[in-house]
């Protein structure tokens, strides 16, 4: 096992370094950036297939659903087309009604989640054309998908999903991507630069891991709070989700995630002196509603550990904690955010003791509904 762990203390931190060539593996053979354009053979869709389809419905679990929750804001922004998605265990007993020209988008690391396969096999049975998002060659769903794009993160041992996370997310992106260009909602120009800023992404993340320390020593500070809270809006809203995910599962502490302009509408009453509200505050078209987010937590002495870009000299007047990520456009900032959470929930668990890679009451795939 000490081999396997390659010099690292748990297999978690391990597998967060390797989503810097789990990225690149994931897009190789996949972009091309002279052309501007997005090649996903396995999809099996012609251009014409794409501009006819009228709805997708992604369907998964746990942090796979929270790449899902990103996949629809993707698809909707990008590509313009309506994306409905579902917790697995709900969609096959709330009569789900399914309209002509939908495709179904199945994402599960392991290929085997019992809800995951239930509700596509739910779907099927209406003869909609179901795309599997996994990482396990052979797993349950490869076999009962019409297609399979695969993550190329290699095995993921640690409980705790990181890089399987991240390269759904790439796929994600892609499948967007692509959707929009057959629409003609996107220029191949535009797909030029976009294939520019993911290739970079795999490096951005060396650059956050190399200042990790950072967040270790912020993980250590806040290692004994009894509550902690994650706020993001737009794309960030389930990357603030799965930042609270992780640091539940891995250190036992209360951690919940909402999108940021919902912490006035109730969650704002559990703010005390001093509860760590990790903010995911990138620059975007967001940016000064999540500073006003940042203010109304301040104004309760509650405390602002916030995700920012290196480049922003406005934050640090605001939030208590700046973690930085390089600069990247809006639109791919999630991709190094989550990085900066999957570190800080790590570090939360180490201090406080916690199995990592192996969480009580947690199993790598639920294989039972
Ligand atoms: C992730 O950290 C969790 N262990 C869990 O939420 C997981 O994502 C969920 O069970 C779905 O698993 P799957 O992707 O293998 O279907």
């Amino acid at each position: 096992e000490a081999a396997e762990k390659a010099g690292y203390e748990h297999f978690m931190l391990k597998e967060i370094h390797e989503q810097v060539s789990a990225i690149h593996n994931t897009l190789a053979g996949k972009v091309s950036e002279l052309e501007g354009k997005i090649d996903l053979k396995e999809l099996n869709m012609t251009d014409e297939e794409i501009r006819k389809l009228s709805r997708v419905q992604i369907l998964a679990c746990g942090t796979s659903w929270h790449a899902g929750l990103l996949g629809k804001y993707l698809f909707e922004q990008l590509a313009g087309i309506h994306c409905d998605i579902d917790i697995c265990s709900e969609y096959r007993y709330r009569s789900p009604v399914i309209s002509d020209g939908t495709l179904a988008i199945a994402i599960t690391q392991s290929g085997e989640t019992a809800d995951t396969l239930a509700a596509v096999r739910e779907i099927m049975s209406y003869n909609c054309p179901t795309l599997a998002i996994t990482n396990v060659v052979g797993s349950t769903i490869t076999r009962e998908a019409n297609s399979v794009l695969y993550t190329r993160a290699g095995p993921e041992i640690g409980v705790a999903a990181t890089k399987t996370f991240s390269t759904q997310l790439t796929l994600l992106y892609l499948l967007a991507v692509k959707f929009a260009l057959s629409r003609g909602k996107l220029s191949p120009d535009y797909v030029k630069g976009f294939i520019t800023g993911l290739r970079k992404i795999p490096g951005q993340i060396q650059q956050i891991l190399n200042q990790k320390e950072a967040v270790k020593e912020c993980a250590e500070n806040f290692a004994h709070s009894d509550n902690y809270f994650f706020l993001g809006r737009n794309l960030n809203y389930p990357i603030a989700l799965e930042g609270a995910l992780k640091l539940k599962e891995i250190s036992y502490l209360h951690a919940e995630g909402f999108a940021a302009g919902e912490l006035k509408h109730g969650p704002i009453a559990l703010l005390e002196k001093g509860t760590p509200v990790v903010t995911i505050a990138t620059k975007g078209q967001t940016y000064d509603k999540v500073l006003s987010n940042i203010k109304e937590v301040k104004a309760r002495d509650a405390t602002v550990i916030a995700v920012a870009d290196n480049k922003d000299t406005e934050i640090g007047k605001y939030a208590d904690v700046v973690l930085t990520i390089p600069p990247s456009s809006e639109l791919l900032s999630p991709l190094l955010s989550v990085v900066v959470l999957q570190l800080l929930a790590y570090y939360t668990a180490l201090a406080r003791g916690c199995s990592i890679d192996k969480p009580r009451n947690l199993a790598k795939s639920v294989t039972v509904e």
